[in-house]
């Protein structure tokens, strides 16, 4: 028995409800943070999650002893930080979540925090590739367009890299321009679905209000709604004022995606998520990841939905996308190349 971890829980055993295929291991780590903490939360709230495996470089065994007592009946168990802590929080996961790494302040980028992040997310996917190199990662620590380059190079270098489970979570976008839109249409946002491709920072995130419920918004207001869903993190880093970025609608959103791949993996079909994957659409471009409509399945990636048809102005927005993105990709490969 790894004598460094402490494990919770009333019960030992498997969840009662859920049969061995059903029996999900799911890792975060960087659970002690922000978004680490609510997103545990509702991962302990999850039926579909059997045992969950809490790690940070600080304060993982203290939430996972907070989280211990929620009556569900999934196990909770904090590591502690060291190689044998993570590597023991990682055997077995079906899902790894990383939230782990710094986040933004005002007048900062998301680009701005690849120095530091960059070297968190390569030693975690090292760890990772090591421990549970067929899990499904879920990257959410920032800049998304490039940590998710370094998870595949550090997969690939070890040999055990596969396109259909690794993800990089852009759901913060689409739930926060169904909201926007609702507010524009004065509508439920529950009846409101946008399509959001590209990836996550700024220009790279593009939002299809062609392809929404609201085709006919146009002009000014169409140019306010898409910069406010472009630039959604930039307005919660300013309102916290120096105490970080987005973290309780982030949990929302990494949760949802979480749940999303864990019914796909459970059988049910037609589950489909937006996130950024190795996905063939802009190839020929020099452009190797792309958030667009992804159905998920057993396996991770089941299908990659095409973009479909878009406006003139939309284009326009894409190809600013383009440029981007293929600049954010090559560094975090530069990134594992140069510093492996
Ligand atoms: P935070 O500082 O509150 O929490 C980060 C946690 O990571 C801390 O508890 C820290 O101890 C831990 N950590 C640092 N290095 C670690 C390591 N090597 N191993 C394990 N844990 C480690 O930050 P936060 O608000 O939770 O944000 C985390 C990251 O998520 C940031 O990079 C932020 O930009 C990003 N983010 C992404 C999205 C998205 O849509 N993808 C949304 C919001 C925030
Ligand atoms: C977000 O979109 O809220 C996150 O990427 C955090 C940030 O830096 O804005």
């Amino acid at each position: 028995m790894f004598a460094a971890r402490q494990t919770f829980g009333l019960f030992q055993k498997r969840a009662f409800s859920a049969s061995a295929s059903q029996a999900s291991k799911v890792a975060v780590l960087g659970a002690a943070g922000g978004i680490g903490q609510p997103l545990s939360l509702l991962l302990k709230l999850n039926p579909r999650v059997s045992e969950l495996a809490l790690y940070d470089i600080r304060g993982g065994p203290g939430v996972a002893a907070d989280l211990s007592h929620i009556n569900t009946n999934s196990t909770v168990t904090g590591y502690e930080a060291t190689p044998a802590g993570l590597k023991a929080a990682l055997t077995g996961a079906e899902i790894v979540l990383i939230p782990a790494g710094v986040p933004r302040k005002p007048g900062m980028t998301r680009d701005d925090l690849f120095n530091t992040n960059a070297s968190i997310v390569r030693d975690l996917a090292k760890a990772a590739a090591e421990a549970s190199p067929d899990a499904n990662i879920l990257v959410i620590s920032n800049p998304v367009n490039s940590t998710v380059p370094i998870v595949s190079e550090v997969f690939k270098a070890k040999g055990v890299y596969n396109p259909k489970r690794l993800f990089g979570v852009t759901t913060l976008d689409v739930v926060r321009a169904s909201r926007f839109i609702s507010q524009v249409k004065e509508t439920d946002p529950a009846n409101e679905a946008v399509p959001v491709v590209g990836g996550h920072s700024g220009v790279t995130i593009v939002p299809l209000l062609s392809q929404s419920n609201h085709p006919d918004i146009e002009g000014e207001t169409r140019d306010a709604l898409v910069n406010r869903i472009q630039f959604g993190g930039d307005e919660v880093v300013k309102a916290k004022d120096g105490a970080g970025s987005a973290t309780l609608s982030m949990a929302m959103a990494g949760a949802r995606f979480a749940e999303s791949l864990l019914k796909a993996a459970q059988g049910e079909k037609g589950i489909v998520e937006p996130t950024f994957v190795e996905s063939p659409l802009y190839k020929d471009q020099g452009v190797d990841f792309f958030a667009s409509r992804v159905e998920l399945g057993p396996n991770g990636v089941e299908k990659i939905h095409e973009v479909g048809k878009v406006s003139p102005y939309e284009e326009k927005l894409v190809e600013a996308a383009l440029a981007d993105l293929k600049k954010n990709i090559q560094k975090g490969r530069d990134f594992v190349a140069q510093n492996p």
